[in-house]
C-alpha cells in the first residue's frame, strides 16, 4: 500500500499530496504511484529466482499509458483481449514476443492484427474453444503467416466461496477455455496445421483469489495435462506453460491478518511445475490486479451530507460510473480523508460517527458502503485500491465523464489526463439523432 497519512493528517500517494492533485486536477480523479507498480513487478519477478518466465501484465485491469510503459520498463509483457489492447501494450513498448492474447470470441480483424504484427506475429493467441483453432488457422494461411497460439485450459474447478461468482471462469459452467475431456482434440488440430505453431499451455482459474489453494490446482491441473501429453509423445514444440492471473489483493488493509505476497503464487506454482518434470519450460503468469490495485486511489469530493431520522449519507461526486466494483461485485474499498481532523478528542474529530457514503448515479446501488468518519464529514475523500478495474470499468452513465488520471513519481507528479469533456459528449449525443434522421 502506498497510500500514507503524514504526520499533519494529510495523505499522500507514493511522496505526493493527494490534497494538492484534488485542488489542481479536480474530482473525481484517478491517481496513480508508478513506483510503487514498478516495484509490484521487481517483487513478482524475483520471485523467479532466474529461472525463464514472463508476466504478461493484463492490460484490461488499467490500460493507462504511464502504467503499461512502466511495466514495460519493468520487463514484463502483456495479457491483452483486445485489438484496442494490443495496441496499447505494443505503442506503450511491449515487444510482440511478449504479448499473449486471451479472449473467447475474438473477431477476425483482431486476429489479423495479433498474426500481422512484426516478423512473427504475437508471442501467442491462446485458443478458447475447439472452433476457434480453425478459424486462427484460416487467418494465419490468409497471411501466409505460421501464428504461434497456445491451448487455454478450463481446469473445471469449482471456486466455491474462494471468490466473487463474477469472476470466477475456470469451472464448467464458464465460457472461458477448452474443457479438459476437448484438449487433446483442440491440441491434435493445432499440430495438423501447417499455419499453426503450438508454443504453450495456459490457464485462468478466476480473479481476486486470496487463498494458494484454488490457483495451485489450477496450476496443477494444466501440468499434469502437459505431463500427460508429452508422456504420450505429444506437444513437442510447447515453450511455456502459462498459470494466469487472479492474484488478489487486501483490500480491507487488516494489520492483523496478513496477506499472502503475490510472489508466493509464482514459488507454488513453480513447486507444482517442478514436480510434474516441467523446468524446462517458462512458467508464464498474467496477473492484473496484484500489480497495480494497491497503487491506485479515487479522488472525490463531498458534495453535501443529507442527514435524515433513519440514515447519514454523503454524497460525493464519484460514483458507480467511475469505480462500478462496489455496484458489481459487492466490493468494499476503503475510504479515507484527504486531510485528517486535528485529533482534539471531541466527536466531531473521531470516527465515530457511522456514513453511507453515496455517489451521484440515479441507482441504489450507486454505494461504497457504510464508513466512519467524525460528525463534522470531511471535505473530500481518497477511495483506497482503486488502481485496478477502475478506470478501465468506467463509463458515460448518467452523462457523467470519464474521471481526470494523474501519475506519480519521484513523489511528483509526471502525467495526467483532463477529466472527459461535457461538450463534446452533449455534442456527439446529439449528434447520433441527427445523423440517423439524415439517413
Ligand atoms: N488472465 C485472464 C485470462 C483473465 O481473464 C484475467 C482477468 C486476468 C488474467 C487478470 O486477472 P487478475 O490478476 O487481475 O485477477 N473486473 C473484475 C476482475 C475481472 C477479471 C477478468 N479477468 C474486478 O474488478 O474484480
Amino acid at each position: 500500500m502506498s497510500t500514507l497519512r503524514g504526520a499533519d493528517g494529510v495523505f499522500t500517494l507514493g511522496g505526493a499530496s493527494l490534497e494538492s492533485i484534488a485542488a489542481q486536477a479536480g474530482t473525481p480523479t484517478y491517481v496513480y504511484n508508478l513506483d510503487g507498480i514498478a516495484a509490484e513487478a521487481r517483487a513478482l519477478r524475483a520471485a523467479f529466482d532466474g529461472a525463464e518466465h514472463l508476466v504478461a501484465y493484463a492490460v484490461k485491469a488499467n490500460s493507462a499509458g504511464p502504467v503499461v510503459r512502466a511495466l514495460a520498463a519493468e520487463g514484463c509483457g502483456a495479457d491483452v483481449v483486445s485489438r484496442a489492447e494490443l495496441l496499447v501494450a505494443l505503442g506503450c513498448g511491449v515487444a510482440p514476443e511478449r504479448v499473449v492474447y486471451s479472449g473467447v470470441a475474438k473477431e477476425d480483424r483482431e486476429l489479423d492484427a495479433a498474426i500481422a504484427c512484426a516478423d512473427r506475429g504475437i508471442g501467442a493467441i491462446q485458443i478458447e474453444s475447439v472452433e476457434e483453432v480453425a478459424r486462427v488457422e484460416a487467418r494465419a494461411r490468409a497471411a501466409g503467416r505460421k501464428a504461434r497460439v497456445s491451448v487455454r485450459v478450463n481446469p473445471s474447478l469449482e471456486l466455491a466461496g474462494a471468490t466473487h461468482a463474477h469472476i470466477a471462469t475456470g469451472h464448467d459452467a464458464a465460457k472461458f477455455g477448452v474443457r479438459r475431456e476437448d484438449v487433446a482434440a483442440a491440441v491434435a488440430l493445432v499440430e495438423a496445421s501447417a499455419s499453426l505453431e503450438l508454443v504453450g499451455m495456459a490457464t485462468h482459474v478466476g480473479s481476486q483469489l486470496r487463498t494458494l489453494q484454488p490457483y495451485v490446482d489450477g496450476a496443477r491441473a494444466l501440468f499434469e495435462l502437459v505431463r500427460a501429453l508429452r508422456d504420450a509423445g505429444r506437444v513437442k514444440s510447447l515453450a511455456f506453460v502459462d498459470t494466469g492471473g487472479g492474484i488478489g489483493v487486501d483490500y480491507a488493509g487488516d494489520p492483523a491478518a496478513p496477506a499472502l505476497r503475490p510472489a508466493e503464487f509464482v514459488r507454488a506454482a513453480r513447486k507444482e511445475q517442478h514436480a510434474r518434470r516441467l523446468d524446462d519450460l517458462a512458467l508464464y503468469v498474467e496477473p492484473g490486479r496484484a500489480l497495480v490495485a494497491a497503487h491506485g486511489v479515487l479522488l472525490a469530493r463531498v458534495i453535501q451530507p443529507k442527514v435524515t431520522a433513519t440514515a447519514r449519507w454523503l454524497l460525493i461526486d464519484a460514483g458507480m460510473n467511475d469505480l462500478l466494483r462496489p455496484a458489481l461485485y459487492q466490493a468494499r474499498h476503503r475510504i479515507v480523508p484527504l486531510r485528517e481532523a486535528p485529533s482534539d478528542g471531541s466527536t466531531a474529530s473521531r470516527d465515530t460517527v457511522a456514513w453511507r457514503v453515496v455517489g451521484p448515479v440515479c441507482e441504489s446501488s450507486d454505494d461504497f458502503g457504510e464508513h466512519r468518519f467524525g460528525t463534522e464529514p470531511p471535505a473530500a475523500v481518497a477511495i483506497l485500491d482503486a488502481g485496478a478495474y477502475g478506470y478501465s470499468m468506467a463509463s458515460c452513465y448518467n452523462g457523467r465523464q470519464l474521471p481526470a488520471e494523474v501519475f506519480v513519481s519521484g513523489g511528483r507528479v509526471v502525467a495526467s489526463s483532463e477529466r472527459g469533456s461535457v461538450e463534446r459528449w452533449v455534442e456527439e449525443r446529439v449528434g447520433v439523432g441527427v445523423v440517423a434522421r439524415a439517413r
